[in-house]
């Protein structure tokens, strides 16, 4: 996958499957499952390390994220995002780090959130080489500043500032764009004005294309999830199902048994007897 034949997906109105993923299991999940794109989230603070928001997880964290991704991932678009405090502070940050994505973890692309001051770092990143994507509406990283993980752009003046940002990002070269937690009808009638792809999370049927949370849509992560995601499996009950059995066969001698033993040959194992009934054995324990 590449960032012009998403371009083409979307001028030929091919959904665009996306997903996200952090680890080397999860990868090869999204590969053998055919997805278009993956994307190592920030969402990982939340799902993968146990923090209750996105802004905690550090560049240093994302890229081993990003790296174990990588070599589970062959086909799809693979796009690093970028942790908060990685890019706000200056355009050098943020290439360097976008740089540091593509160099230490073979990712293809960035991600970065908001309008406003990241249409400035959009803008260095994409010129600096690097395909670059925006993500607005709900900015999981500044949600305090949203007024916690709610839906945005559902007053006109909200969905003007939101149309503001994504054409603000489309014109400094973004490759694409997230739309999260919007209402549909806002990004239906901003498509129109929209020529780069959008993807879209709680954001309706009019995008281009569809994100989840690896986690969130396999039903790994939590009992509660945003009325946007759909739960297309249960493996966290899975898991603790399987987890119980096992715990259950070590527990009574269940486990294991003979398939998984290895075995010696019987003239060999005479032989480590006598040896260990030596004499000289005896008393040869460390004198710690
Ligand atoms: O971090 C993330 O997982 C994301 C997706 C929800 C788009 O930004």
């Amino acid at each position: 996958m590449t960032v012009p034949r998403l371009a083409e997906m979307k001028r030929s109105g091919e959904p665009i499957v996306m997903v996200t993923a952090y680890d080397y299991p999860s990868a090869e999940v999204a590969e053998e499952a055919g997805v278009d794109v993956v994307l190592v989230g920030d969402t990982a603070a939340m799902v993968v390390l146990g923090y209750d928001s996105t802004t905690p997880v550090g560049m240093d964290e994302m890229l081993t994220m990003a790296s174990a991704v990588r070599r589970g991932l062959h086909t799809p678009l693979l796009i690093g995002d970028m942790p908060f405090g990685s890019y706000e502070a200056s355009n050098e940050d943020a290439i360097a780090n976008a740089q540091r994505f593509v160099k230490e973890a073979g990712c293809a692309a960035v991600k970065l959130e908001r309008g406003g001051p990241s249409v400035d770092r959009a803008r260095a990143i994409a010129r600096s080489g690097i395909p670059v994507m925006g993500h607005v509406g709900l900015t999981p990283q500044t949600a305090s500043a949203l007024g916690g993980f709610k839906a945005q752009g559902r007053t006109a003046e909200q969905a003007a500032k939101l149309a503001e940002d994504a054409l603000a990002l489309q014109a400094v070269g973004c490759f694409a764009i997230v739309f999260e937690a919007v209402p549909a009808a806002v990004t239906e009638a901003l498509m129109e004005k929209l020529e780069l792809p959008v993807i879209g999370i709680g954001a309706g049927p009019a995008t281009d294309g569809q994100v989840l949370v690896f986690h969130d849509l396999l039903g790994i992560y939590g009992d509660q999830v945003p009325r946007f995601v759909k739960r297309y499996a249960d493996l966290r009950g899975e898991m603790v199902t399987g987890m119980r059995a096992y715990a259950e066969d070590v527990r009574r001698g269940r486990f294991p048994a003979d398939e998984h033993t290895y075995s010696i040959d019987p003239a060999e194992l005479d032989e480590f007897r006598d040896y260990l009934n030596q004499e000289s054995l005896a008393g040869s324990a460390w004198d710690w």
